[in-house]
């Protein structure tokens, strides 16, 4: 039987303290463990988690300042850490087959990685017990979040729980008065299925995550759940002053999208302001009756509790789900409140990227296929291969990415941020705005976005964020020379 929901307090993630700041640069230091976490009320739910945590701790960083994150892997497997939406050097970005061995496993390379891993891949640098990540942020202030990326794992990883908040601020969004501290809620957002004692349901075809990838034939279009977690927690609930708050939101999911709106609608005017989307600040904000949001999609979203009576009880809902997933979490409207929040007119300056000024298009076909003798999903029919370049742009230039597809798949993007250009030959609609780090194809639909690929030399990967899609094959590398 399924929780009640509204009932469990939306949780929000520790902020992690830096161990040590010295100059310009942050030191902190997660552990990966397994762990137990009361999820659905009153059973004990079997958890990967970064310091034991689903979701990890918030690691918050200025813009401009290096965060150097030492992670030591206490899990039965290797693990990877990718901090999704980081300008991050390609040492560091959590390339697929850089594996952080077990601690212990030291001595056996053999007792985790399966054997065509790294193997194949005479650039991976496969570390024992735990190492440095190393990030120069230098880049705007986002929302960004970290989560494990080994090949072939990526799903049920983190699905498990290897997964948490990393925000980068900076001095252009502290000087906007923007509804802050607690008034500022990071929301993530996924689907988990449970078994009856209360631990993940998640159809591995080898659950050590050891040595076959891959989930149960019936699961290859992605694995979905029928429980809706915010921050860790069932349908969970939020007392809120009726003051404008800043949602930042997060799909997390491995494959569920979602259209969020509010029920009931806020009166005179539309639920959600917009003002920012993956990559940070729009440069105006924009507002929508509901939002379309693909796994891994940040919106940065201001809701105006002031506009409801108190007591009022608003849902954050979801019009793509069915039955239980209809609904995400809820906010009790509880008490007036003063509220010297502003959304200004301006929010940033983006500089737009012209079609004129692309050096190269590149085309990108995300298709179903077989990849041996199983169901996989490629890219210009090829499943991932660590040692095939798919594209070479050179640094600093400007360049349109065209992509097509079969089915919805979020397309993602490491080193840079995107614009979209056009999605089915016209403009992209009003929730395409802004910069952008991964982009939802929809069935047959041709997306263009353009990019300057600077910042740092090296092998980076592109795929579909649909992690079971993502461990079935459909991943590609660019380098940037
Ligand atoms: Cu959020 Cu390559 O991933
Ligand atoms: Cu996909």
């Amino acid at each position: 039987p399924l929780p009640e929901p509204f009932r469990v307090p939306l949780p929000v993630p520790r902020v992690l303290q830096p161990v040590r700041r010295e100059g310009d640069a942050d030191r902190y230091e997660i552990v990966q463990r397994e762990a137990t976490a009361e999820i659905l009320p009153g059973l004990s739910t079997p958890i990967w988690g970064y310091d034991g945590t689903f979701p990890g701790p918030t690691v918050e960083s200025r813009s401009g300042r290096t965060t150097s994150v030492h992670h030591r892997n206490e899990l039965p497997v290797p693990t990877v850490v990718h901090l999704h939406g980081g300008r991050t050097p390609p040492d560091a970005d959590g390339y697929a087959t850089d594996l952080v061995l077990p601690v212990g496993a030291a001595g056996n390379i053999h007792n985790g990685p399966s054997k065509h891993m790294y193997m194949h891949d005479p650039d991976a640098v496969v570390t024992m017990g735990a190492r440095d990540y190393v990030y120069p942020l230098r880049q705007r202030a986002a929302t960004l979040w970290y989560h494990d990326h080994r090949m072939d794992f990526t799903g049920p990883a983190v699905y498990r729980g290897l997964a948490g908040f990393h925000l980068v601020r900076d001095e252009v969004e502290d000087a906007l008065p923007l509804p802050h501290g607690d008034r500022e809620l990071p929301l993530m957002i996924c689907d988990r299925s449970f078994a009856e004692d209360g631990s993940f349901r998640y159809p591995s075809i080898d659950n050590t995550l050891r040595t076959v990838p891959g989930v149960d034939e019936s699961y290859v279009e992605g694995v979905m759940g029928d429980v809706i977690l915010v921050n860790g927690a069932p349908w969970p609930v939020a007392e809120v002053p009726a003051t404008r708050h800043r949602l930042r939101v997060l799909n997390a999911s491995n494959a569920r999208r979602y259209e969020l709106a509010l029920d009931p609608p806020p009166p005179g005017g539309k639920a959600f302001t917009q003002i920012g989307s993956d990559q940070g600040l729009l440069a105006a904000p924009r507002t929508h009756e509901s939002v379309p949001v693909a796994p891994a999609e940040r919106f940065d979203l201001v809701v105006d509790f002031g506009r409801y009576p108190v007591g009022t009880e608003v849902t954050l809902v979801n019009r793509l789900g069915s039955g239980p997933t209809e609904r995400v979490m809820r906010f009790l409207v509880a008490r007036r409140a003063e509220d010297d929040s502003a959304i200004p007119a301006l929010l940033s300056e983006i500089e737009p990227l012209e079609r004129a000024q692309a050096t190269v298009t590149r085309e990108f076909a995300f298709r179903g296929g077989l990849m041996g003798d199983r169901h996989g999903w490629l890219i210009d029919g090829q499943p991932f291969s660590p040692t095939r370049i798919d594209a070479r742009p050179r640094l600093g230039d400007v360049e349109i990415w065209r992509f097509v597809a079969d089915l919805h798949h979020p397309i993602h993007l490491h080193l840079v941020n995107f614009q979209v250009l056009s999605r089915g030959g016209h403009a992209p609609g009003p929730h395409g705005i802004g910069l952008k780090d991964t982009v939802d194809l929809n069935p047959g639909e041709a997306v263009e976005v353009i990019a300057r690929f600077d910042g740092y030399r090296g092998r980076y990967m592109f795929h579909c964020h649909n992690l079971e899609h993502e461990d079935m094959g459909m991943m590609g590398n660019f380098e940037t020379m």
